[in-house]
């Protein structure tokens, strides 16, 4: 499918949270798909009703209602909601239809066992600047499901960098350093800002201070072309000098080791909750 035909076709998004409208308002940003041809529904009424107002998605009564109504429908809700949405509106999803589950966790074998009837099943896992279209998204499909590859990717591609993938440790690494990544980043955008505070930056400076530094620092790794990472870091940091220091300590501290724990840690959740949903 290219773009002109995802255009014409209805796209549901079954529960409205935050990854669902980060990648609603990617979808609308982008002109991929008018907005006319996006449909959600929600538990509670308030974030149906903010999209409809902010963004002009068109909100849908109950899930077997969008169910009926759209091509494609995007699983929005949380991995344990996910059996209990699915279960008692299965019978209504048809075999031409294509569904996206976002949920971490959640494997493809469990949707297939839920939706048999349906060959079109792919997991993607999407990062929250999908909402200004810069994400990383990783996908991949169910057995039988490859015809459909161009579509997903069609759809995935305005919310940022796209990865196709097999399920696995490949796509588990990706959901913990990519799909929560911005979290981890986030903890440390706060230490950064914390120790400008208690140096005396007012709360706003000290913000703009750390986003900026962040953001420069990823901007000119984009910009540089070949040139690696690890040059880039050699060039900020001269023998014995201020950069030098820190980075001594951040090496003895192991914060190389602190990451590398987290990491295999949410590792170890993605897996927890794989086996808990592939129980229920
Ligand atoms: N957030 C991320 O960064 C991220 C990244 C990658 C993947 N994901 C995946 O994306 C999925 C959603 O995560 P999220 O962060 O967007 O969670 P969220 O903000 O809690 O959104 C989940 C939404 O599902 C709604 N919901 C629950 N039961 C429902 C039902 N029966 N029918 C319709 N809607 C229902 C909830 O409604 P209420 O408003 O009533 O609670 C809520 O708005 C999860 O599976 C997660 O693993 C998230």
């Amino acid at each position: 499918m290219g773009a002109a035909l995802l255009k014409q076709r209805k796209i549901g998004f079954i529960g409205a949270g935050n990854m669902s409208q980060a990648i609603i308002k990617a979808l609308i940003d982008s002109g991929v798909v008018p907005v006319g041809n996006l449909f959600a529904t929600n538990r509670s009424p308030g974030k149906l009703k903010k999209l409809e107002e902010t963004l002009g998605v068109t909100s849908v009564n109950t899930n077997e209602e969008l169910v009926d109504l759209c091509d494609i429908v995007i699983l929005g809700v949380k991995p344990q909601d996910l059996v209990g949405v699915l279960e008692p509106i299965a019978s209504s999803f048809h075999e031409s239809q294509i569904v996206i589950s976002l949920a971490a966790g959640f494997s493809l074998q469990s949707l297939k066992r839920l939706l048999p009837q349906v060959i079109g099943i792919a997991r993607a896992m999407p990062n929250t600047p999908a909402t200004i279209r810069k994400a990383v998204v990783g996908y991949c499909l169910a057995e039988g499901a490859e015809a459909y590859e161009g579509s997903v990717e069609e759809l995935l591609k305005p919310l940022g960098i796209v990865v196709p993938l097999d399920e696995g440790e490949m796509f588990e690494a990706l959901t913990v350093s990519c799909g929560s990544g911005p979290g981890f980043i986030f903890e440390m955008m706060l230490y950064w800002q914390e120790w400008l505070e208690e140096h005396g930056f007012e709360g706003q400076i000290a913000k703009e201070m750390v986003i900026q530094t962040f953001l420069g620092a990823a901007e000119l790794a984009s910009q540089a072309g070949d040139i690696s990472i690890q040059e880039l870091q050699d060039r900020v940091v001269s023998k014995k000098g201020v950069t030098a220091a820190g980075l001594q300590s951040m090496r003895e501290l192991e914060i190389e080791r602190a990451l590398r724990y987290s990491f295999e840690k949410a590792v170890i959740r993605d897996q927890e909750i794989t086996r808990g949903t592939a129980a229920q």
